[in-house]
C-alpha cells in the first residue's frame, strides 16, 4: 500500500501550476456523449477519478482517444449500452452524471445506486426528483437506478437542497428535453457554470448558470465542440493553505482569482498576505497566524472541500477557532488523525472547536478521504519530524502529481511502499 513520507519544517516557497478542475471535468466528460459528433476536451486533470470515468464510458461504447495526459477526443455515436455497472459507481460516485447524459440523449439510463462515502450518506433524491419532473419514470431496482422516458418535457422545479450534482445532472437531461425548463435553488459553483458553458458550446441553450435560477430551452440535438476545463479552485486552495501552514510564500498559477475569494478572505482574516494577479494568487504567511470562525456553505460561501485544509491551519493558529460544516455530516474525521500530531479539538454535532497549538509533531496518520488526506499532508509539512500518511490512494483520486508539486516548492515528501524505502528517506533527510 503506497504511503507519503514527509519531513516537516521547511517553509514552502515558489510557484505551482494548477490543473483543470476534477469536479468540472467529470461532468463535462459524461456530457460529451450527448452528441454523435466528436468532442475534444483539454486541461483535464490526470487523476484516478477521470481515468475510471473514461473507462466506464468506453465500457458502454463511447470511443475515447487520449491525445495526451490532459486532452481527450470523445465520440459517443457508438454508445449501445445504457447501463453503468456497480464497479464503476463504487469507484467514483460521479459516474452518476452518465444518468443525466444518457437520459437526455437516449431517454434511457441504468446506473448502479451510489453508496454513501466517507464524508456522509450523500443521497441522490434531488437528482431523481429532477428527472421525474422532466417526465422520466425512475425506479430503484436491484441496487440500480432505472430511468426512462417516452419524452422529456420542460418543467419548473425547485431543489429542496442546494446540490452541485443534482443541478448538473438535471441540467444535462433538460438540455435535450422538449420545451423550457426552469431550475430554482440551484448550486452556483464554478464547475456548474463550466458544464453549462460546455453544453452551450455543443448547441444547448442554458442561461443563468451561476445564479439562483437556471433557464434551459431544450434542443433536439447537440453537436461536437472543443472545450477547455476551468482551473481547479480546490487544488489551488489546498496549496494556498499549505503556504499558510508552513509560513511559506506560494503563488498558485493558472487560476481564476474570483473562484478563490472565500478562501483568500479567510487567509487574510488569520493574518496571511494575499496578492492577486490576472491568473494567479500569491499567499505569504509570516509569524503565528490568528484564530477565526468558519462555516462551510454552497458557493460563493467557504467551500466544504477546503474545510479540512482550513482546520489544519487553524490548529496551528493562536487562540480558539470554530468550524461549522453545514454541507456534509461526517467531515471532521481528520481531526482524530490530527490529534496524533498534537492538535487539540472538540467536535460537537456539525461544529468543531479548535485550540491552536504552537506546533505539530510528526506521526503516522491515515487519510480518511480525498481532501482530509491532502490536509494531513499539509500538517506533516508543518510538523517537526517525520509524518507517514497511509491510504494516499484517496489523494491520488483528486490531485495530479501532488508530491512532485510539493517537492517543487521545497517540501521533503516522497511516495513510498516499503519499509526499505522509508529507511532510505530517513537516512537521506537526516
Ligand atoms: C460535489 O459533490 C463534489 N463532487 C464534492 O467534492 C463537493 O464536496 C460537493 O459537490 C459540494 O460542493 C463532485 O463534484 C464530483 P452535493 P455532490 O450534491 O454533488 C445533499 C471532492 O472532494 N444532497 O452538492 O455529491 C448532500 O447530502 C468532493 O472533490 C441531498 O440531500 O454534493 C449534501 O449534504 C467531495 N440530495 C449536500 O446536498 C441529493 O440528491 C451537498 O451535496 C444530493 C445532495
Amino acid at each position: 500500500m503506497e504511503q507519503y513520507i514527509i519531513k516537516g519544517g521547511n517553509p514552502l516557497v515558489g510557484e505551482v501550476e494548477i490543473a483543470g478542475a476534477k469536479n468540472a471535468a467529470l461532468a463535462i466528460l459524461a456530457a460529451a456523449i450527448m452528441t454523435d459528433e466528436t468532442v475534444t476536451i483539454d486541461n483535464i486533470p490526470d487523476v484516478n477519478d477521470i481515468n475510471v470515468l473514461l473507462e466506464a464510458m468506453s465500457g458502454i461504447g463511447a470511443r475515447i482517444q487520449r491525445l495526451d495526459r490532459h486532452s481527450v477526443k470523445i465520440n459517443g455515436s457508438n454508445v449501445h449500452d445504457f447501463s453503468i455497472e456497480y464497479d464503476y459507481i463504487k469507484k467514483i460516485r460521479a459516474s452518476y452524471y452518465l444518468l443525466g447524459a444518457l437520459l437526455g440523449k437516449y431517454r434511457r439510463a441504468e446506473v448502479a445506486l451510489p453508496g454513501g462515502c466517507n464524508i456522509g450518506s450523500r443521497p441522490i433524491d434531488q437528482h431523481l426528483k429532477g428527472f421525474r419532473a422532466l417526465g422520466a419514470e425512475v425506479e430503484i431496482e436491484h441496487g440500480k437506478i432505472v430511468a426512462e422516458a417516452e419524452q422529456l418535457c420542460g418543467t419548473h422545479m425547485y431543489f429542496d437542497v442546494v446540490s452541485v450534482g443534482a443541478t448538473i445532472n438535471v441540467m444535462m437531461a433538460a438540455s435535450m428535453a422538449e420545451g423550457t425548463t426552469i431550475l430554482e435553488n440551484v448550486a452556483k459553483e464554478p464547475h456548474v457554470v463550466d458544464v453549462a458553458n460546455f453544453l452551450n458550446s455543443m448547441g444547448a441553450n442554458i442561461r443563468g448558470a451561476g445564479t439562483d435560477v437556471i433557464k434551459i430551452k431544450g434542443v433536439s440535438r447537440l453537436h461536437g465542440t472543443s472545450y477547455s476545463i476551468i482551473p481547479d479552485q480546490i487544488e489551488a486552495g489546498t496549496f494556498m493553505f499549505a503556504a499558510a501552514a508552513t509560513k511559506g510564500d506560494i503563488t498558485v498559477m493558472n487560476v481564476i482569482p474570483k473562484h478563490l475569494e472565500a478562501t483568500a478572505a479567510k487567509l487574510l482574516e488569520i493574518g496571511c498576505e494575499i496578492e492577486e494577479f490576472d491568473d494567479a494568487v500569491r499567499v505569504v504567511a509570516k509569524g503565528r497566524l490568528k484564530h477565526t470562525q468558519v462555516k462551510t456553505l454552497p458557493y460563493p460561501g467557504f467551500p466544504t472541500d477546503m474545510q479540512p485544509q482550513m482546520g489544519v491551519v487553524l490548529a496551528l493558529c493562536e487562540g480558539t477557532s470554530t468550524i461549522t460544516e453545514s454541507i456534509f455530516e461526517n467531515r471532521f474525521k481528520y481531526l482524530d488523525e490530527l490529534a496524533r500530531m498534537g492538535a487539540v479539538s472538540k467536535i460537537e454535532g456539525n461544529s468543531a472547536t479548535i485550540e491552536g497549538v504552537p506546533r505539530f509533531s510528526g506521526a503516522r496518520v491515515s487519510a480518511p478521504d480525498l481532501r482530509a488526506g491532502a490536509a494531513l499532508c499539509i500538517a506533516g509539512l508543518a510538523a517537526e519530524g517525520i509524518t507517514i500518511v497511509d491510504d494516499i490512494v484517496y489523494i491520488q483520486r483528486g490531485y495530479e502529481r501532488f508530491e512532485e508539486k510539493l517537492r517543487s516548492l521545497g517540501a521533503m515528501i516522497e511516495k513510498v511502499s516499503s519499509d526499505k524505502e522509508i529507511q532510505k528517506f530517513k537516512l537521506k533527510v537526516g
